[in-house]
């Protein structure tokens, strides 16, 4: 009986598209949406066993298929077998599907017939199909397609990840499966980004101590003792093996080898090519680093000889020689790089670096490949050899395509993907403000100031997926995933048909995919957050709380539970804020029409202790300071550790509105972490606090936000706890407290005041309690 009823309403809901075909196109569960879909009559049914027929002697099909039948077993559970000739699925080679990237895909009653001149169309017209055969969560089953010709074509060329396996090495295995779902939503251009201050990852023959040296550091400490080293690299014979599986998939790798900045490891590798010649460590701190590359004739004639062995993995048109965050400081202290400079007629580091960008530019043309920079190379003039990564904004986009370059669009922080997705308690590591799914979606690549008829030198949009804080490789595929979806049609789709509801329902079977294939898929765009209302302390002194449910990406509909069970698709439906007596949990999360979960069920504690209790992700800035960074507890952890969110600026932290009429007592949990952080020309932005004792103390203040809104208005010490000594102490410990006798809800600041070249502390949580503490 249901499952009659459940096709009859399917069956309705396709006769209402027939007459709406552009609503129709929105209801199929592809993404990136397709550029048109025309609806036939009748439907073809793909069951386990089935035959996907490729022309004689064609490899591109070939390997199409292959692909085909990969994502499908993956996906869906059942076995398509590729054969040569004719079968009720069909690839076929048509040189009148124009575009490079173009497809036509054809369903009607007697099979599936994918139609595409190149090799990338009949790979994104199998990734098409793949997605038709996954269109539920069924698994094993076979599935009806209904008749439609779907005609389709990206917007733009560039539809792009970057995968940052320098500041975090990531197994090559871990490159591959990021691939394998890229090319799911139509993604081709993966950014590598292979050198960094902290690892050289791109073996370079001439040169075996870029790597030898140059691809492992060790971890900075938080006082006790180092870590294991962390590093590694890929050969040459690795790389070109995963080009031609990216290939295969329609995905071209771009390498970057970032100059001159970012060259710490370099230097570390080869002094005699860095400034000074000083030897430095290969670089354990983030941020900008004073390192820069020697451009005398030997550096450049070495970065050619680095170039040579690149191109010769790497097939990409275009090679990225990055150019970012380039401290011009010790080209500045050098007085042959000074020199230099005179003698080629320049005045700047600025003008000294377009020189030496041009130098690459040409070099690379000369070999019929482009050089692509960070939009820092801007800034001494772009040479007419340049095509430009616009990361600080969009003035760089706007400025060199109105110059007449090429550009790629990846604005932070919106486009990078190393900041957090939602702002869960139970988000990963990263960068805190919030990227949601809905916002990157919005994007729109061509930027407003772009003249119209320089719009077509924007060659598209690429997330970057920087890797200070993304350690793990589910830690990257959580920054990816779903976001690369959202990317995926910003990218594909037409402007005028992306729509951000019908998004979400063909976004969810693509996250059940990814699911299917082994990836981490982040939830917290559909998962439930709690909104306590009104402060904690009216809800302790009221004893009732009163509390708002609700996702951030607006998808299906709420259910929770007050007994403490998981919330079924049978659980009430929520509606309007739930007023509960302090002591209940709240358990929900949201259902998709079918019934199915959207994420996994968050809870919330209405406990009195609970109320009392505030951690990391609860705690907000001291007065001046903003918490930016989700900081693992140790900076090259194997796994998921605890996080914390600090402002690498201050050691601060406030518990806002505690309520000190109720708390009589308080224990701080306190962790400490290595600092780490490269502030280049930012240092003076960080507050240098003074210790009173050996390894300094944790200094707690009520009343400190007003103190510091208004002179008159003094601070009041609840107490001031002496550090112990990093050497010997674990990295999490905690101190405890009572309050003196005070009224209502006050500020409560953390200030540690360690030394500046110590380690780093910060709260981990403040649990305040009603009777005093022991
Ligand atoms: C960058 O984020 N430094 C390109």
């Amino acid at each position: 009986m249901e499952k009659l009823a459940v096709r009859r309403t399917r069956h309705l809901a396709w006769a209402a598209l027939l007459a709406a075909p552009a609503a129709f196109a929105q209801d199929l569960p592809i993404t990136p949406l397709p550029a048109s879909v025309t609806l036939g009559t009748g439907d073809f049914t793909v069951r386990d066993g089935a035959a996907i027929g490729i022309p004689e002697g064609d490899a591109g099909a070939a390997s199409a298929a292959r692909l085909l039948a990969t994502h499908v077993k993956a996906e869906r559970g059942i076995t398509l077998a590729p054969r040569p000739g004719a079968a009720a699925i069909q690839l076929i080679r048509d040189a009148s599907v124009a575009g490079d990237e173009a497809y036509r895909l054809t369903v009607d009653a007697k099979g599936v017939r994918i139609a595409a001149a190149s090799d990338s169309g009949l790979v994104y017209g199998a990734m098409t199909l793949a997605q038709l055969l996954s269109p539920d969560r069924a698994y094993g089953k076979p599935v009806r397609v209904r008749a439609a010709t779907i005609e389709d074509a990206p917007r733009f060329h560039w539809r792009g990840l970057l995968m940052d396996v320098a500041r975090h090495f990531q197994p090559i295995e871990e490159v591959y499966k990021v691939i394998d779902q890229m090319a799911s939503v139509k993604l081709n251009t993966l950014h590598l980004h292979l050198t960094d201050d902290q690892g050289w990852r791109f073996e370079v023959k001439r040169y075996p101590k870029l790597t030898e040296v140059g691809a492992w550091r060790t971890p900075p400490s938080s006082g006790g003792p180092v870590g294991p080293r962390h590093g590694g690299f890929y050969t040459q014979a690795q790389l070109k093996a995963l080009v031609a599986y990216a290939a295969e998939r329609g995905v071209t790798i771009v390498p970057e080898i970032d100059l001159p900045g970012h060259a710490q490891a370099l230097a570390a590798a080869y002094p005699e090519f860095s400034v000074f010649a000083d030897s430095p460590e290969v670089g354990h701190d983030w941020g900008v680093m004073p390192y820069l590359f020697n451009p005398a004739p030997e550096g450049i004639a070495f970065i050619k000889n680095v170039i040579d062995e690149l191109i010769e993995v790497f097939p990409s048109t275009y090679i990225h020689l990055g150019g970012d965050e380039a401290i011009k400081d010790q080209w500045e202290r050098s007085p042959k790089v000074q020199a230099q400079i005179k003698a080629l007629g320049l005045q700047t580091g600025n003008q000294l670096q377009s020189w030496m960008i041009d130098q690459f530019g040409t070099y690379l043309a000369g070999k019929g490949r482009r050089l692509i920079g960070w939009d820092e190379i801007l800034e001494g003039g772009l040479p007419a050899s340049a095509s430009v990564m616009s990361w600080r904004g969009e003035k760089g986009a706007v400025e060199a395509a109105n110059q007449g370059h090429d550009v790629v669009l990846s604005p932070a922080p919106l486009l990078y993907l190393d900041q957090l997705q939602s702002n869960l308690g139970d988000e990963l590591n990263g960068r805190l403000a919030v990227q949601s799914l809905e916002k990157i979606y919005k994007y729109e690549p061509v930027p407003a100031g772009i003249n119209a008829e320089k719009a077509k030198h924007v060659l598209g949009a690429q997330g970057n997926a920087w890797s200070e804080y993304l350690i793990t490789p589910q830690q990257v595929q959580h920054a990816y995933f779903p976001r690369a979806a959202a990317i995926a049609e910003m990218t594909w789709s037409a402007k005028d048909r992306r729509d951000f509801a019908s998004f979400l329902d063909r976004v969810q079977p693509q996250i059940a995919r990814w699911r299917r294939s082994g990836m981490e898929v982040a939830d917290g765009a559909f998962a439930v957050g709690y909104t306590l209302q009104g402060s904690r302390g009216d809800a302790l002194r009221a004893n009732k709380a009163t509390v708002a449910l609700a996702t951030q990406a607006p998808y299906g509909t709420i259910r929770y539970t007050l007994d403490g069970r998981e919330p079924t698709a049978k659980s009430p439906a929520y509606s309007a804020p739930l007023t509960l007596k302090p002591g209940v949990t709240i358990r929900a999360a949201a259902f998709d029409k079918s019934g199915n979960l959207t994420a996994a069920a968050r809870a919330f504690d209405t406990s009195r202790a609970a109320l009392l209790t505030r951690t990391t992700s609860e705690m907000t800035a001291c007065p001046g300071g903003s918490l930016y960074l989700r900081v693992p507890l140790t900076p090259d952890a194997t796994a998921n550790a605890p996080v914390y969110n600090i402002d690498l600026f201050n050691t601060c932290t406030a518990y806002p509105a505690a309520p000190l009429d109720i708390a009589r007592g308080f224990t701080v949990s306190v962790a400490r972490l290595a600092r780490h952080w490269g502030l280049a020309h930012e240092t003076g932005k960080r507050r240098d606090q003074y210790p009173a004792t050996m390894h300094g103390e944790l200094v707690i203040t009520a009343r400190c936000t007003a103190a510091a809104n208004d002179k008159t208005i003094k601070p009041i010490v609840i107490g001031s706890f002496a550090l112990p000594d990093p050497a010997t102490a674990p990295t999490q410990f905690s101190f405890s407290g009572t309050f003196p006798q005070m009224q209502g809800d006050e500020d409560l600041c953390f200030q540690f005041t360690s030394p500046v070249s110590a380690p780093f502390y910060t709260v981990e949580k403040v649990v305040l309690t009603e009777g005093a503490t022991k």
